[in-house]
């Protein structure tokens, strides 16, 4: 009899906690904690803070961490191949010297991309764009930067024809987006390939932006991406109203993450996926 009830009382107990315990846990998160949850988190360069920017290494572990989207910068080689590099010259991320456009794509493929970051990534390479749409189309979102267009006339076209090749122009593929600082080359892409969401970035110097230049910019664009230090509510409030969204940069503290959620941005793009909540990395 005491064993009959023992094992009753165990299982009505078991059937409770099912109930409960979800309960407990939802009514203890924070509503900031909320909101975090719903943020677009694209790993910047990579996941940059963790492995050299722009390399397979700084994608895979982006991908690893389930960043919603990888953030490349995209530029030309000498003989017009598209690398997936930052700067215009190759000094700071690589073992060579001199600009990006100087070189051949085979002899840029020579360079070590990843010791000025850390012995383990002896051996890292520039990658080519095309490389990457096709390691990573399908299983992470790409946020594409033309980088410096201007010094690459019709990177444009060659961008979309990568794309097109892939059939990653197609309709509501919100896993491919176009952005630069270059606002005349998102207008001329956006007006190649309509489908794909383009997005206009901003430096702090646009911290005045006035509502007919953010109407200007929604006739083309889907996202306005300023620099973080540039972002109040009031700012994040007018964009949105317009229809854009907001991806602000380049977040690297837990501290500014936490600001711009509170700030009700759409997406971070961080060097550190692990600061924005949705996706926590256990240690
Ligand atoms: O995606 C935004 C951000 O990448 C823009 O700045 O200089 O890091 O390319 P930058
Ligand atoms: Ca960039």
């Amino acid at each position: 009899m005491f064993r009959k009830f023992t094992i009753l009382s165990m299982t009505t107990m078991f059937l409770m906690s099912m109930f409960t315990i979800p309960v407990l846990a939802s009514s203890s998160e924070t509503p900031a904690i909320k909101q975090q949850q719903k943020m677009v988190n694209i790993a910047h360069r990579g996941a940059s803070g963790h492995a050299p920017e722009n390399t397979i290494a700084a994608f895979d572990k982006a991908f690893e961490m389930k960043a919603d989207y990888i953030e490349i910068d995209v530029q030309q080689t000498r003989d017009g191949r598209l690398v997936v590099i930052h700067d215009t010259t190759i000094d700071r991320t690589t073992n060579g010297t001199g600009s990006v456009s100087d070189y051949t794509l085979e002899e840029l493929r020579q360079l070590d991309a990843g010791t000025w970051f850390g012995k383990d990534f002896i051996g890292e390479q520039i990658p080519t764009f095309e490389e990457i749409l096709d390691r990573y189309r399908g299983k992470i979102g790409i946020l594409i930067e033309l980088k410096s267009p201007e010094l690459y006339p019709g990177v444009e076209e060659k961008v979309i024809d990568a794309l097109i090749e892939r059939n990653m122009h197609r309709p509501n593929n919100q896993k491919v987006i176009i952005q630069s600082f270059n606002h005349e080359s998102v207008k001329k892409s956006k007006e190649l390939v309509p489908n794909i969401p383009h997005g206009v970035l901003t430096d702090s110097s646009w911290a005045d932006v006035t509502d007919e230049q953010l109407a200007e910019f929604a006739a083309y664009a889907d996202f306005y991406n300023p620099n973080m230090n540039i972002v109040t509510h009031e700012l994040v409030e007018r964009v949105q109203d317009k229809g854009l969204k907001m991806y602000p940069y380049t977040v690297r503290t837990q501290e500014q993450a936490d600001n711009l959620f509170e700030l009700g941005v759409d997406g971070i793009i961080t060097d550190f996926p692990e600061y924005v909540y949705k996706h926590p990395v256990k240690k």
